[in-house]
């Protein structure tokens, strides 16, 4: 047995890479580690990072910057930086930053013992390559610890819709999709492991097809329905959905399939016809208001959530103000807006960019509304009974949180029940980002 050397990992950007930071702990605990939460007494700095937008990834920079000074008191540390940043700048980062030893793209986790063992004998390590083999795979030996009663689970990964703005298709590569088998066994291995709840996760996870069990190849629905046999597992969310792929039959499952969560994650970026052309999104804001209107019908209680940007390249007052009538018009219970930033390399990096303080104007006025929406819905909650999955002991002595169907975090005062426990609750009261439940 090596001895035990410690693993710090941090993680930026999305829930994707909150799944491979977990399998990259995991991938070298062979090597001897174990995982820590400081980097004061590492033996390994792992940065897990996000290129979505310029700001994620400079803050890399000078991230590394701080976490070089531990070098000083541990020269035997080794600093590494995996991810989308990773992937997209490769060698790059080494020569910005000397004290890097190791860079890894998204496909390359299942090789980082041996890039560990190549940074201990001095040498520096870079691995960005889209390798054929299953990364998933040679990973997935790990020792059975008990879990969280929430799990992600990456079924698919990669994208090919190629928005005009955005770097995924380039960073992650083309879409790929795990066979269904592969996904069951280790949906299953996670509920002996006290999961409750697993998110599907993929950058375009409704594009899911993989290989079915049958030997076809099975959409997303499908998938579901595998996993809905699942004895022990009793909830099931996916994200992040294009609205170009949200086929019948997965809208069917909204309305059948009760394990499935009625929650659905849908961006749209704009709600200006004009701008989503030139956004390359293949969808109109009209019909992405029909598609909402044909899920709602299947499930009518569905919480909708959704992604926005503004000040996109050309965007006029008139265009962002055809996002805020959409907006209107859905009622999102949760969305994520962001101004639009410039990525190297993607068609719309070339184009007349929307000024600054105007841009910065757009995206609190979008927030605002979208902050009303959001307590509108809240509050709307209040005296309804929900279920509850517990997940934590609150802050204050008797208290358990957990998620409602509806994803709400609801804290339930002298609550008798324990973490990974179903319970049924009335919601009292309406704060800011939670709701206050009380058993029933
Ligand atoms: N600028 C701003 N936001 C972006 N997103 C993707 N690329 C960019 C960009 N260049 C947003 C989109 C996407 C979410 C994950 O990040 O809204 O849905
Ligand atoms: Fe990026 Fe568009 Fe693909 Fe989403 S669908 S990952 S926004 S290119």
């Amino acid at each position: 047995m090596a001895e035990t050397k410690k693993l710090f990992i941090k993680t930026y950007g999305c829930q994707m890479n909150v799944y491979d930071s977990e399998r990259m702990g995991e991938a070298l605990e062979a090597s001897g580690y174990v995982t820590t939460q400081t980097p004061d007494d590492a033996d390994m700095i792992l940065l897990n990072t996000c290129h979505i937008r310029e700001k994620a990834a400079e803050k890399i920079y000078s991230e590394l910057g701080r976490m070089k000074a531990h070098k000083v008191n541990n020269p035997d540390l080794k600093i590494g930086v995996a991810g989308c940043v990773a992937q997209a700048e490769g060698r790059e980062i080494m020569r910005r930053q000397p004290a890097v030893d190791l860079v890894v793209g998204p496909q390359s986790y299942h090789r980082l013992a041996e890039m560990e063992a190549k940074t201990r004998r001095g040498e520096k390590a870079l691995d960005t390559d889209f390798p054929i083999e299953d990364k998933f795979e040679v990973l997935k030996n790990r020792p059975k610890a008990r879990r969280a009663p929430t799990a992600f689970l990456t079924v698919q990964e990669g994208c090919d819709k190629f928005c005009a703005f955005c770097v995924v298709p380039y960073t992650r590569g083309a879409e790929s999709s795990r066979p269904v088998q592969r996904i069951v066994d280790e949906a299953k291995d996670l509920v002996e492991r006290g999961v409750r709840e697993i998110t599907l996760l993929g950058q375009n996870v409704n594009a899911y097809h993989g290989a079915g069990i049958d030997g076809n190849e099975w959409g997303l629905a499908q998938l579901i329905w595998e996993l809905d046999k699942v004895d022990g597992l009793e909830r099931i969310r996916f994200t992040t959905s294009h609205p170009n792929d949200m086929q019948d039959d997965l809208i069917e499952a909204h309305e059948h399939c009760s394990k499935l969560m009625p929650y659905l994650h849908l961006p749209v970026q704009s709600g200006s016809d004009r701008i989503l052309k030139r956004m390359n999104r293949s969808h109109t804001a009209e019909s992405y208001l029909r598609l909402i209107e044909r899920i709602r019908k299947a499930r009518p209680d569905i919480l909708m959530s959704g992604d926005f940007i503004v000040g996109f390249p050309e965007e006029t007052e008139a265009d962002f103000q055809a996002t805020l009538d959409l907006i209107e018009e859905v009622r999102y219970g949760y969305a994520y807006s962001f101004k639009y930033s410039t990525r190297p390399g993607t068609p719309a990096a070339e184009r007349a960019q929307v000024d600054d303080a105007e841009a910065n104007e757009r995206l609190q006025r979008l927030q605002a509304l979208i902050f009303r929406q959001q307590m509108e819905i809240q509050q709307s909650m209040v005296g309804r009974e929900v279920t509850v999955l517990l997940e934590k002991p609150g802050r204050d002595s008797g208290q358990m949180v957990g998620k409602s169907e509806y994803l709400h975090a609801v804290h339930i005062n002298d609550c008798t029940a324990q973490p990974g426990d179903l319970v049924k609750a009335r919601i009292t009261e309406a704060v800011r980002n939670s709701l206050a439940g009380a058993m029933v």
